[in-house]
């Protein structure tokens, strides 16, 4: 099984046969939505809405421990997280798919651990590369295989939210190296990591990062949901190829 969670412009799955749903409790309380079962061709899948199915929990308020710990709980091959992000490379822009590589978290005050409390000794994990790199190639090899053209390599820069970056913050975080900037890649990938569960992204360059490109003036928030709707399709073109690579 394949787990997925869907960010901003995914909270369902089109090609998705659903076949059931269910509210997990976990010890930490509950994930953003229930767990959506169900195949894509013949293979099984559950997804998860990670801002709920209303859209209304904000990067800083998801659940990330619950979610992923639900997600885990259901033994999945691996989990795929599609999430939005703005682009700051110069070659990115909006509409692209980007399979990022790397991380660096300016998020705070998010429970990013599992082993945290009196009763949980602490446990430190390597998370010197934070994602699975057999599901980034099958990824990548899916994309090539159906002509989308997808970036697979990127840093990406997990900010705090909700609220955009200033231009001088995006100039900061290039500086330190990163590609693409989003709200929501931690804690995930760091929980999967505790959990032994082998974790990739999908970014959707959704504008230009605060300051870049068509964004110099501001980013308008109407042009963001524009293209996420358009590029959604290409999302689940890649999906479906890797499910149905994946022999
Ligand atoms: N910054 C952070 N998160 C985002 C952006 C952005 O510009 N676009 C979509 N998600």
């Amino acid at each position: 099984m394949l787990a997925i969670i869907g960010g901003s412009g995914l909270t369902r799955l089109a090609s998705l046969e659903v076949s059931h749903r269910r509210l997990a409790g976990t010890p930490y309380g509950e994930p953003s939505a229930a767990l959506t079962f169900g195949r894509i061709g013949d293979r099984p899948v559950v997804f998860l809405a990670r801002h709920g199915d209303a859209h209304s929990i904000p990067p800083h308020q998801v659940n990330y421990r619950a979610n992923l710990w639900a997600l885990a709980e259901c033994a999945p091959a691996g989990i795929v997280s599609v999430a939005a992000v703005g682009g700051i490379r110069s070659d990115l822009r909006p509409g692209d798919l980007v399979i990022p590589h790397q991380i660096i978290d300016y998020t705070w005050g998010r429970h990013s651990t599992y082993h945290e409390g009196p009763d949980s000794p602490v446990r430190h994990v390597d998370f010197s590369h934070p994602y699975d790199q057999s599901l980034r190639r099958k990824l990548r090899d899916a994309g090539t295989a159906v002509g989308l053209v997808v970036s697979d390599s990127a840093v990406y820069a997990a900010t705090q939210g909700p609220r955009l970056e200033t231009a001088a913050e995006i100039n900061r975080i290039e500086r330190d190296g990163a590609d693409v900037v989003g709200m929501t890649g931690m804690p995930e990938a760091a929980l999967a990591r505790e959990l032994g569960v082998p974790y990739a992204a999908i970014n959707v360059v959704a504008n230009y990062a605060a300051g870049r490109g068509g964004s110099h003036a501001g980013i308008s928030l109407d042009a963001i949901h524009q293209v996420l709707e358009g590029a959604m399709a290409q999302v689940r073109a890649l999906i479906e190829a890797m499910l149905n690579s994946d022999d």
